[in-house]
């Protein structure tokens, strides 16, 4: 029969189709249908990301034109915002490239330093007979393992009955336990997984508990981006709507089951043969994952307890075994989690005598500065400007996306590389860098991020926010139109790049170090997977550091999970440094707005970038 109080949606070039009620917004039919779109405010219609076009049927958008999320050209051509578009009847829906969320194809990969495998989780093998069971008791209780009754019974059960004997699943970290006991020899089946749980993206490795081998990776968007792409929105989430958390939490595990299939569907795998699971995320992440209440994290000052966390895994829905454990990495404050903290001990800069600054932006940018002994951390608003948020045609690090940008001198066209070697549809953070730190060394713009007016060029010209500069023209990006920079966005990427470097000078400052002083940077993350340094230090997101090497070390985050996952000593190790680790807080700091303001003159103060000012000197 048909049900006049709903309408069906069809996505294209999908072809998906939902049924909804009637004044669904276009954004949660999509999300029924599986549809996934961008959507940096979680659908609150501030954030223009989730444009798409109605090819049929009536929708209700109510949209003010004042805030300029739509350009004219985009709004003679049809396009709306799926969340403020009430369908009122059957509509046909087009999705354009710039809006559709892909399945990431960053680089997830993580650089894993050699360790010896030590995990919590250890089986042991019991013949059938009562000798070997009794004697098994025996050491148990000598080592004080605790032992539940209804286990023990289960353990006589297959003493007696079978003939195959029994697998004692045994648990040590933080106290000592029988899990379980399994029918025959399993011994050989013993999985764990280490995931970094990101904001945007989920990363796990399945590995083998007895080898420490990592036997396979699979990574998706994080389906928590359906509330919003920051960790704000996503708290606000559950705590305004009614459930709010459970559906957040449900999410991500979701996002983690659904990594699991994956995982077990190639390697042949039972996923109740996954018995140790263990995460790193930052703060927000590492609660919503485990169902805490999220509120706190949004008192500014508010201290928030340095402690992992151990849970039954099972008890959040995860798909492994019965008596798994889920292990969080410990959090060290609001904006300093789990994944700083499996940074820091991926990058071993706690072991060293040498001292080393340890970057990682995202959102935010999270530096550590410091050695063995003593390491002192803040975290920077980068702003989401690096992940395309506030800028025309940014996007994040996904196929389609301008990771690197060359301009030639004499016709001033930009050559440019493109993820997926496909036609672009946007830039990502590092060619955001790559393109300021061109327009810069080739004077387009000026040492306040100007469009220099002087120069006569195709590809420069004014536009409806200033003056802009053509990156691609639209006869070769996959979106028909010409992606440009603008003034606009170069302003807001001064901004975001001043914050991080100000952020890091500031700590040099606390401690009395020069740019001089420092002999390793670790720079962490996907977005460093693509950073090129000298850019980054050509714009002054970076200081020039002399005497450093520079190190790429990949998703710390995911290999600081590792580790803790085959190594209980690095589960000590993380516990110690979030204990120990001395938290700046730059919003108290006198000379952070300073430090801040100092950056917006490219490529920043002299102290930080010697070697430029040297040079400009010479050059006057
Ligand atoms: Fe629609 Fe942000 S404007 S999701």
């Amino acid at each position: 029969m048909l049900d006049v109080d709903k309408v069906t949606v069809i996505f294209q070039p999908y072809g998906k189709r939902v049924q909804v009620p009637k004044g669904t917004t276009l954004f949660e039919a999509a999300l029924k249908a599986g549809v996934g779109l961008r959507s940096v405010c979680g659908g609150k219609g501030s954030c223009g990301k989730c444009k798409v076009i109605v090819r049929k049927g009536k929708v209700d958008f109510k949209y003010n034109v004042e805030e300029k999320l739509l350009t004219p050209e985009e709004l003679s051509k049809g396009y709306v915002l799926a969340c403020l578009s009430k369908c009122l009847t059957d509509c046909e829906v087009y999705v354009p490239p710039e809006s559709r969320l892909e399945r990431p194809k960053i680089q997830t990969e993580a650089i894993i330093p050699k360790v010896v495998p030590n995990p919590a989780i250890r089986k042991i093998y019991i013949p059938s007979d009562e000798f070997a069971v009794a004697k098994f008791l025996e050491s148990i209780k000598e080592e004080r393992t605790h032992l539940a009754h209804e286990i023990e019974s289960k353990l006589m059960d297959i003493a007696e009955s079978s003939n195959e004997g029994g697998t004692v699943i045994l648990w040590n970290f933080k106290g000592k336990e029988v899990l379980d006991v399994e029918l025959g020899d399993t011994r050989s089946k013993a999985y764990g997984l280490a995931i970094d749980v990101g904001t945007t993206k989920v990363v796990a490795y399945l590995v083998d508990l007895n080898t420490g081998e990592i036997l396979g990776l699979e990574s998706d968007y994080n389906k928590q981006l359906i509330y919003g792409e920051d960790v704000i929105s996503r708290i606000s989430y559950a705590l305004e709507k009614s459930n709010g958390l459970k559906m957040v939490q449900k999410a991500v595990v979701d996002t983690i089951n659904d990594l699991i299939n994956r995982l077990a569907q190639r390697f042949d795998i039972k996923s109740y043969e996954i018995y140790d699971v263990c995460t790193a995320g930052n703060t927000v992440m590492t609660y919503l994952l485990i169902g805490k209440d999220p509120s706190p994290l949004l008192k500014t000052g508010a201290e928030v307890p340095r402690e992992s966390y151990l849970i039954n895994a099972k008890s959040i829905g995860l798909n492994v075994n019965t008596s798994a454990k889920l292990y969080c990495l410990p959090c060290a404050g609001r904006f300093l989690g789990g994944d700083v903290i499996g940074d820091i001990i991926a990058s071993g800069m706690h072991r060293s005598q040498e001292i080393a600054l340890l970057i990682d932006i995202g959102t935010n940018a999270e530096v550590v500065l410091g050695c063995e002994g003593w390491l002192l951390a803040t975290t920077g608003p980068a702003g989401p400007a690096f992940e395309g948020w506030g800028i025309r045609f940014g996007m994040r690090a996904i196929e389609g996306a301008i990771e690197r940008v060359k301009i030639d001198p004499s016709t001033l066209r930009a050559e440019y590389s493109v993820i997926g070697n496909v036609k672009p549809r946007g830039i990502c953070g590092s060619g955001l860098i790559d393109l300021l730190a061109e327009m810069f060394r080739h004077k387009i713009i000026d040492t306040l991020g100007k469009i220099n007016r002087r120069i006569k060029s195709p590809y420069i010209r004014g536009g409806p926010d200033g003056y802009e500069y053509v990156v691609v023209p639209k006869e070769e990006t996959a979106i028909g139109r010409d992606i440009v920079i603008t003034e606009k966005d170069i302003a807001n990427l001064i901004d975001s790049k001043s914050s991080v470097c100000a952020a890091i000078s500031v700590l040099l400052k606390k401690m009395r170090l020069s740019v001089y002083d420092i002999t390793k940077v670790y720079i962490c993350g996907a977005f460093g997977r693509y950073l090129d340094p000298n850019s980054a230090i050509a714009i002054g997101l970076i200081p020039e550091f002399p005497n450093a090497e520079i190190r790429y070390i990949g998703n710390g985050s995911l290999a600081g999970a590792y580790l803790a996952l085959v190594s209980t000593k690095y589960r000590d190790e993380a516990e110690f440094i979030a204990k120990s680790l001395a938290y700046y807080d730059l919003m108290k700091d006198m000379d952070f707005m300073d430090e801040y303001l100092a950056g917006f003159v490219l490529p920043g103060k002299k102290e930080l970038f010697p070697t430029w000012w040297e040079a400009s000197r010479r050059n006057r």
